[in-house]
């Protein structure tokens, strides 16, 4: 059996208080048997022509949406998790952000031993394939939620995204994210209806090292210039909000972003 346990991304941050404990560890290890089980076996839609004559197979259609209700079992239907939970939604995030994070939990540059033991075995190729096929989903996001801040932890939440801090040179997460925050072409993330906990759990990992980018790590930066305030009321703000059905990530930047990043590198 895997061990879920030994990569759980709590240990990395204690604030991740609400995410999956060891409690449900015999359940995700559950699923992820099932998964893996689904992934061998090729093909995994429901089954196909239940009329077809006894001790006739019916036709096995091995598509890639078929192959990837893999993933759909912690990444919610057809990609898109819910803001409950830790499971990050993958649908809609642009593709060249996806293939960037299938690398790096293949190369350990990302902690999750789940996912690295699900893609230790696929081509570079393949990870192409799976990130397009996610990116180009268009998918209704989760309702905005009523928020559990108080009004001035929401006003200083929206002050970091649309602003951010000069005094402390943390540019507006907006200036990179995407004015509408639904994320930005080739390479940045939309944020808005992550679990709270997930994003509070990848800025803590870029605090201390777990989760890295490409050189120059924007994000490290960014998430070492924030307080751990900062990141939680943050992370609530954002987790809370929606997006309109048929948002697409922002065009790529046409002037420079307001610090590098590598991930954005040609
Ligand atoms: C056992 C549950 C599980 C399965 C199955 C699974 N994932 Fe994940 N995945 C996770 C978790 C948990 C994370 C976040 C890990 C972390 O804390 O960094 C994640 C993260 C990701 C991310 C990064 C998301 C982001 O916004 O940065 C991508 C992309 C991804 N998974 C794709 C896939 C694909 C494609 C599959 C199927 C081949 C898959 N996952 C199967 C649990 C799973
Ligand atoms: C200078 C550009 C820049 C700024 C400013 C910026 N980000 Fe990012 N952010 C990025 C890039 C690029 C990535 C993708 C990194 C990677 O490839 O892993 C990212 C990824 C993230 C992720 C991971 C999302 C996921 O799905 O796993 C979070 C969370 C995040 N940023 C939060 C923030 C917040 C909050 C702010 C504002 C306080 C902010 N960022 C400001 C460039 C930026």
């Amino acid at each position: 059996m895997l061990q879920l346990e030994s990569g759980w991304p709590a240990r990395v941050w204690p604030a991740l208080s609400r995410g999956p404990t060891p409690t449900n560890a015999p359940t995700l290890a559950l699923t992820l048997a099932l998964a893996l089980a689904l992934a061998l076996a090729g093909a995994c839609g429901p089954a196909q022509g239940a009329s077809a004559p006894a001790g006739e197979l019916p036709p096995v259609q091995d598509t890639i949406a078929q192959r990837m209700q893999a993933c759909t079992v912690c990444h919610g239907k057809e990609g898109r998790a819910t803001n409950e939970g830790y499971y990050p939604r993958i649908a809609g995030k642009p593709a060249a952000y996806l293939y960037n994070q299938l690398q790096h939990f293949k190369t350990g540059q990302r902690h999750f031993p789940a996912m690295r033991h699900l893609l230790q075995h696929m081509s570079d190729d393949y990870l192409h394939e799976i990130a397009s096929y996610f990116a180009e989903l268009d998918l209704p996001y989760p309702p905005a939620q009523p928020s559990t801040l108080a009004a001035s932890q929401q006003a200083a939440a929206r002050q970091l995204v649309f602003e951010g801090a000069p005094s402390r040179q943390i540019p507006a997460c907006v200036s990179c994210h995407g004015r509408e925050m639904a994320g930005m072409l080739p390479a940045t993330p939309g944020l808005l209806t992550l679990p709270a906990d997930y994003l509070i759990g990848q800025l803590g990992a870029w605090r201390t090292g777990q989760r890295k980018a490409a050189e120059p790590d924007c994000m490290a930066t960014v998430a070492q210039r924030l307080t751990e305030d900062d990141i939680a009321v943050v992370s609530r703000w954002l987790s809370a909000q929606t997006l309109p059905l048929g948002t697409h990530p922002a065009p790529a930047p046409t002037s420079p972003m307001p610090m590098r990043c590598g991930s954005h590198a040609p």
